[in-house]
């Protein structure tokens, strides 16, 4: 609750606001007066948060019930995006989830849905974005990575892998128009994501995890300075410096599927 931008952002669209490191985003944003836009897949949740939020900011929340697995969800967003009244400055594709499960003999479908709401999702909303943004030479889009793009842990490092890699490309393409782009790469933050995945989070050491408040808040500094790739706190900011010249051999065996990579924190 303690990030202020020096230039105030107007409407900002978060996807998986509801909970996690979307919410408390979306809470940040709100205390620095920005109205908001609120997207993930529940309704009832989606309303119980718009109450809140503007009960306690007096910000305008409006939701936008949608599922990013879907090309009808992303479309809703993305016809949001493109509409001139209450324009979006901040677009933050957030929505994310593990997916619990090996490759093989995992479920496809699963699969499928992971790439749709992690990467198909953040490669539509923000061109969409981008392009709007473009046209009125303001805005800023913030896409939720992680700091396990560097690993080898799965189809989940290879979605958030590309969202870093597009990021960066999307950055440079947009140097010199006013509008930036900036992927933020979390370690470990205690929401639903693990309970979701079905992941025993006992497995990682306490001195692993971060603070969601301190992840949002790195955040959005890295959007006010037009910062291309966020790690927050040092020990992850070495850990991802690690992973970059470790021996990729290395990296698949301490930090690969079947690793909890314990071995990293
Ligand atoms: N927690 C961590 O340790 C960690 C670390 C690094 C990166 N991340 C990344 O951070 C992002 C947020 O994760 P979190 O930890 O905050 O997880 P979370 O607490 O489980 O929140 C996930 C949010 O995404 C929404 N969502 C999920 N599937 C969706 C879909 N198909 N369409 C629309 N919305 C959807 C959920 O709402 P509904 O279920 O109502 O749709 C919820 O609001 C993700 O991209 C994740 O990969 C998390």
């Amino acid at each position: 609750m303690r990030f202020f931008y020096a230039r105030p952002m107007g409407t900002a669209l978060v996807t998986g606001a509801t909970s996690g490191i979307g919410l408390e985003l979306a809470w940040q944003l709100a205390a620095a007066n920005h109205h908001l836009v609120l997207v993930a897949r529940t309704a009832e949740r989606l309303e119980s948060t718009a109450r809140r939020i503007r009960a306690a900011a007096g910000v305008d929340v409006e939701v936008l019930p949608a599922d990013l697995a879907t090309a009808d969800g992303r479309e809703v967003v993305a016809a949001r995006i493109r509409r001139d009244e209450r324009a979006i400055g901040l677009l933050v594709n957030n929505a994310g989830f593990g997916l619990g499960q090996r490759f093989v003999g995992g479920d496809t479908a699963r699969e499928e849905q992971a790439l749709a709401v992690m990467v198909h999702s953040v490669l539509v909303l923000s061109k969409v974005a981008a392009e709007s943004m473009v046209a009125r030479r303001h805005g800023a889009i913030l896409n939720v990575a992680s700091v396990a793009a560097g690993t080898a842990m799965g189809t989940y490092a290879a979605h958030k892998a590309w969202v870093v890699r597009f990021t960066e490309g999307l950055a440079a393409e947009l140097s010199g128009t006013r509008v930036t782009a900036t992927a933020l790469c979390p370690g470990l933050v205690r929401t639903e994501f693990h309970a979701s995945a079905g992941v025993d989070p006992s497995v990682w050491p306490s001195i692993g995890w971060i603070d969601v408040e301190r992840v949002a808040t790195a955040g959005l500094r890295a959007v006010r300075r037009g910062q291309v790739v966020c790690v927050p706190t040092l020990r992850y900011g070495a850990i991802a410096a690690v992973l970059k010249v470790a021996p990729r051999a290395l990296v698949r065996r301490v930090a690969g599927p079947g690793a909890s990579a314990r071995a990293l924190l």
